[in-house]
């Protein structure tokens, strides 16, 4: 694994891989963080952070290259912006701002985005106008319209500031989650906790991943491969499904102390959203590394074909 993770920096000389999203796009910065710097000496690499810690900055120095995880979880201006006190009651989200963002990742070669869990609710409370403003405008909008929203706010950023010649752009679908072990025939009111087997029911589709939410996806990327914009999907939500027993269930660091009644309970914690590493995450690098020297390639050719 090292071996050809070696090949991916040697790619990424003198460039910027940076990761944009939720935490679970975090974890998959963490996992291709790991995955590369066991080849790399300890006095030749190193982590910061910027932008009090919405950046977070990985750089292998021999090879001038970072691979960077950026805190945006509905990938538009939110509320929820500050990448360690995020949990909000009410959530607000300016569909369409995204600038704020986005110029922190302007200028990178390879950029990976996600956002679904955080729309995951009926409606979203959407902003016209900047937060603080007396002058704003709210509205409760249904979903997934919200989302569209904000996605084409996403995509009209990236039609017109990537450089397609220079940037390879890329969006993860949606993470599954198990938080429901009836609909696996497990046992009523059980989630992950415990789990130890994958599913092994062939094309196995859990209520937690919305099929209406990818169709957006979808068509926001077609729409945008059409106005001369490449955007490859990561699928990875069907071989991410079978995988019940890869969460960290209560199995993580816990921010806040739990309560008695949580200790009594630990179903109760379990997170069976997020992903224990080394695991599934190392498989979506694998895809995404497939993809990086694929399209490539592939780019290349089409060079030469046009000379
Ligand atoms: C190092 O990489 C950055 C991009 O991340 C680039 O702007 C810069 O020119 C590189 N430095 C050298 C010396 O090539
Ligand atoms: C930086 O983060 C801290 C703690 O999360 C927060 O209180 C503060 O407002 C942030 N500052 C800026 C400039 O965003
Ligand atoms: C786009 O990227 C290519 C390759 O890095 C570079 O040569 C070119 O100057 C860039 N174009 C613009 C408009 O920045
Ligand atoms: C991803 O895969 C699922 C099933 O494996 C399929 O239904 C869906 O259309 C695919 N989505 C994309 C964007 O390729």
């Amino acid at each position: 694994m090292a071996v050809t993770f070696l090949a991916l920096l040697e790619r990424l000389r003198n460039k910027r891989l940076v990761y944009v999203g939720d935490s679970l796009n975090r974890g998959q910065w963490v996992s291709m963080v790991c995955l590369v710097e066991s080849a790399i000496p300890p006095n030749l690499k190193s982590m910061s952070a910027k932008h009090n810690n919405s950046l977070l900055i990985f750089k292998a120095s021999e090879y001038n290259a970072t691979i960077e995880y950026y805190w945006a979880p509905l990938l538009v201006e939110s509320n929820s912006d500050d990448p360690v006190n995020h949990r909000v009651p009410d959530r607000i989200v300016r569909v369409q701002a995204i600038e704020k963002h986005a110029r922190h990742w302007s200028n990178a070669d390879i950029l990976v985005f996600d956002s679904y869990l955080w729309w995951r609710r009926s409606q979203m409370k959407v902003l016209w106008g900047s937060f603080g403003s007396p002058d704003g405008i709210y509205k409760d909008v249904m979903m997934p319209r919200a989302y569209e929203m904000a996605l084409n706010t996403w995509s009209d950023w990236l039609e017109v500031h990537v450089n397609r010649s220079k940037t390879q752009v890329f969006f993860v679908s949606m993470s599954p989650t198990h938080e429901r072990a009836e609909e696996w025939d497990g046992e009523e009111g059980q989630n992950c906790y415990a789990e130890t087997e994958p599913i092994a029911k062939e094309g196995y589709w859990g209520s937690g991943s919305d099929p209406g939410m990818m169709r957006v996806v979808e068509s926001v990327v077609d729409q945008l491969k059409a106005r001369g914009l490449g955007v490859q999907i990561l699928n990875i939500t069907q071989l991410s499904e079978y995988r019940k027993e890869a969460h960290p269930s209560v199995h993580r660091q816990q921010w806040e102390p739990l309560t008695e009644e949580q200790k009594a309970k630990p179903i109760s914690y379990a997170d069976c959203f997020h992903w224990c590493l080394p695991g599934v995450p190392d498989v979506w690098n694998e895809l995404l590394y497939a993809h990086i020297f694929h399209n490539r390639t592939q780019r290349l050719e089409n060079r030469v074909d046009g000379l």
